[in-house]
């Protein structure tokens, strides 16, 4: 049975219309979880619990394990179910010596649409630089999908009164090169490193404010146009509870979920947050 959803009265949040003319993209980063088999099975789950008519409002991507990305692919495919297939990173070169790495290329051929670069577990346990970001990032580019360009400050940066400079420099630095048309199409990710898997999500209020931030750093640099159309994402302990109050604020587009999207069922409640609103 589908699960029952609450009706709203908030009028704008129950029929997902936004003002900005943006179409919201919720994400579900499942890390290095879930084996093919456990993959197969949550996919199901997730179509099973979102209705058709849901994707009019929202767009919905996944990004598994590279060892599951044939077989989820495989399940979109067959049963036609418009979840976008996304991976996790990425590297910039198509191919070469590289042991262990998957390209942009090898995702592009899997009808892999959205690749998460410069993810703050990746930054920060795997030394990534805001070069590298950018250039896999241009990689992602040339295979003609789309980058989710991760940014975040941690908690002694943002005690230190420094969380706006870093957002600065690890999106200018990650973005560089990009032309206005290329960023307008961009997904950026909000993701405080102290809100990440800690259940301590931002508040409303200061996700809002770090979101408007990268919006008017990309209007300053690459213009209004390319600022009104990219889309910010919210990432860090984000569930079904607090996913409608974040996505009121008028410069989050979408929430990119690590731990809630395990699960079908919470991930498609974030997913329908317009549902289920307070
Ligand atoms: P959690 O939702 O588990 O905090 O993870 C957020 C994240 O890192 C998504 O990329």
């Amino acid at each position: 049975m589908r699960p029952r959803r609450k009706a709203s009265s908030r009028g704008a949040a129950a029929t997902g219309r936004r003002t900005s003319g943006r179409m919201p993209l919720i994400s579900g980063n499942w890390k290095m979880n879930h084996n093919h088999f456990e993959a197969i099975q949550t996919i199901q789950k997730l179509a099973y619990a979102l209705n058709p008519d849901d994707y009019q409002h929202v767009d919905v991507s996944v990004h598994p394990p590279f060892t599951d990305l044939r077989s989820v692919q495989t399940v979109l495919q067959a049963d036609d179910i418009p979840i976008a297939l996304g991976a996790q990173d990425c590297h910039p070169a198509d191919s070469g010596a590289y042991t262990g790495e998957v390209s942009a290329a090898m995702l592009a051929k899997l009808d892999v649409t959205y690749v998460i670069v410069g993810h703050s577990e990746r930054r920060g346990l795997f030394g990534e630089t805001d070069e590298l970001v950018n250039a896999k990032a241009q990689a992602v580019l040339r295979h003609g999908m789309v980058p989710i360009v991760c940014v975040g400050e941690t908690v002694e940066q943002r005690r230190a009164g420094q969380a706006h400079d870093v957002v600065t420099g690890q999106l200018t630095g990650s973005l560089d090169i990009l032309d206005a048309e290329t960023v307008a199409k961009l997904v950026v990710a909000y993701e405080p490193v102290w809100a990440i898997g800690t259940g301590e999500t931002a508040t409303p209020a200061d996700a809002q404010d770090m979101c408007s931030h990268v919006r008017s750093l990309v209007a300053g640099r690459w213009g209004s146009d390319a600022a009104g159309a990219l889309r910010i994402q919210y990432g860090g302990s984000v569930k079904p509870s607090n996913a409608p109050d974040l996505m009121e604020q008028p410069d989050i587009d979408g929430a990119l979920v690590g731990g809630a999207s395990l699960d079908a069922a919470d991930f498609a409640r974030i997913a329908n947050y317009r549902l289920y609103a307070a």
